[in-house]
């Protein structure tokens, strides 16, 4: 998949996988989107104090939506972990912090009972997954950390609705068409406020923590596109506190369903034989490629567009087929290429065999991790990434309050 990302955020998506986050004073000379800020570890003498580094700060977040299915996974948790690894092996004391975004959840209609399970399913899936707080990983619930949605508030007394009115997440959501344009009074009376300023929140979340680095699907371009907006135009009217962030969007190909492979995978469609979740069994992983959907042709060939149920399965097995020596992947072009003329049984068999070695043990961690000490120790992981986050948030927020005239100078 297409990466549109420039070249100081290239370490960030495994390309270049032993190649860690460089460190801001350096990478500002090369890319002009991040500004200067006014971080605690900020200094602005460039040369002579190269030892003493910036460090990166990492943001993501994902909704409490189920369990995350293969797509998820390939799209944006792998990444997650890859970027723990590199900052661990490198020593960068980068600072990462992944979200179970739950008040975002709630832009649309929520079961309580059903929340609260699928919040601490999240947490158990993120952990289980490898993200790891003693690996530098702070994982926690937005909603444990107030300071989000103040940010939140003073951001949305300077966040524009026309800006918000173009955005098209609340559109798609209300099933209105992209480029209709007027949202009549039915459309208008069903757009609840918080749907509507749901960029506003995400802009906040990453704001707060003043992230350099945010790691997306492309979905969320607009987004970030959006936080960079909020941060400079908070920058201009308050003082230069926040950090317009850098979006990284993962190469990683649209996984589609096994059932119908013209529509993406997805957690909600009702049939289970369409998706692999995380916590899948090697068997049902198995028996859910064998069964894929293919077509009636012999030979084995890449072409997404003509061919999508034998291309989805030849970019599964580019993605979780063992990498190359340098660390990237055999292309699904060269995977056709190597498979055809050979039978539909082999490609599902290596595409299987790639998909549960891939997995491994995930399934396991999970039900293991939402069972330990009663179901309390997620409580307690979350607990200590929630402190560890609302330290990061304080930090900001205190300058924040400040330049708006609310605060103390502490
Ligand atoms: N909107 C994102 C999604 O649906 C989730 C999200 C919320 C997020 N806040 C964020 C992602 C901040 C990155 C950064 O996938």
């Amino acid at each position: 998949m297409r990466s549109t990302i420039c070249a100081r955020c290239r370490p960030l998506i495994g390309q270049a996988r032993r190649q860690i986050l460089r460190p801001i004073s350096q990478q500002q000379k090369r890319c002009e989107s991040t500004s200067s800020t006014s971080d605690a570890t900020t200094n602005d003498q460039p040369k002579t104090t190269e030892k003493k580094k910036k460090r990166n700060v990492v943001f993501s977040g994902i909704q409490p939506t189920g369990i995350p299915h293969l797509g998820n996974y390939l799209g944006a948790l792998r990444q997650w972990k890859k970027l723990q690894d590199d900052v661990e092996a490198s020593g960068s004391g980068d600072k990462l912090l992944f979200s179970v975004v739950d008040l975002h959840a709630i832009t649309v209609p929520q079961e309580a009972s059903i929340l609260r399970l699928r919040r601490r399913e999240m947490m158990a899936a993120l952990l289980a997954i490898g993200l790891d707080p003693e690996k530098g990983s702070t994982i926690f619930f937005q909603s444990s950390v107030p300071q989000h949605t103040e940010l939140m508030w003073i951001l949305s007394c300077t966040a524009s609705m026309g800006y918000l009115g173009r955005m098209t997440q609340w559109k798609s959501k209300l099933a209105v068409q992209n480029h209709a344009t007027d949202i009549d009074e039915i459309a208008m009376t069903n757009l609840k406020l918080g749907l509507f300023s749901y960029p506003v929140l995400q802009a906040a979340d990453v704001l707060v923590h003043r992230a350099t680095h945010v790691p997306v699907g492309e979905d969320q371009r607009q987004h970030l596109e959006f936080a960079r907006e909020c941060a400079t135009n908070f920058n201009h009217t308050f003082s230069n506190i926040l950090v317009p962030p850098e979006t990284v969007t993962t190469p990683s190909p649209r996984v589609m369903s096994l059932v119908q492979p013209t529509q993406k995978m997805s957690k909600s469609t009702p049939n289970h034989r369409s998706r692999i979740l995380i916590t899948s069994t090697s068997n049902e992983i198995r028996q859910r490629i064998y069964g894929a959907v293919t077509d009636s042709e012999d030979a084995i060939t890449y072409e997404p567009t003509r061919r999508p149920g034998v291309s989805n399965l030849l970019e599964l097995l580019s993605q979780c087929g063992p990498a190359l020596a340098d660390g990237t992947r055999r292309s699904p072009e060269e995977l056709g290429n190597e498979f055809n003329g050979r039978m539909w049984k082999d490609l599902k068999n290596a595409v299987a065999d790639a998909v549960v070695a891939e997995l491994e043990g995930v399934r396991e961690r999970y039900h293991e991790f939402l069972n330990r000490k009663g179901g309390k120790w997620i409580d307690e992981i979350e607990a200590e990434g929630a402190e560890a986050a609302r330290r990061s948030a304080e930090a900001t927020m205190k300058l924040v309050r400040y330049a708006v005239g609310l605060g103390r100078k502490s």
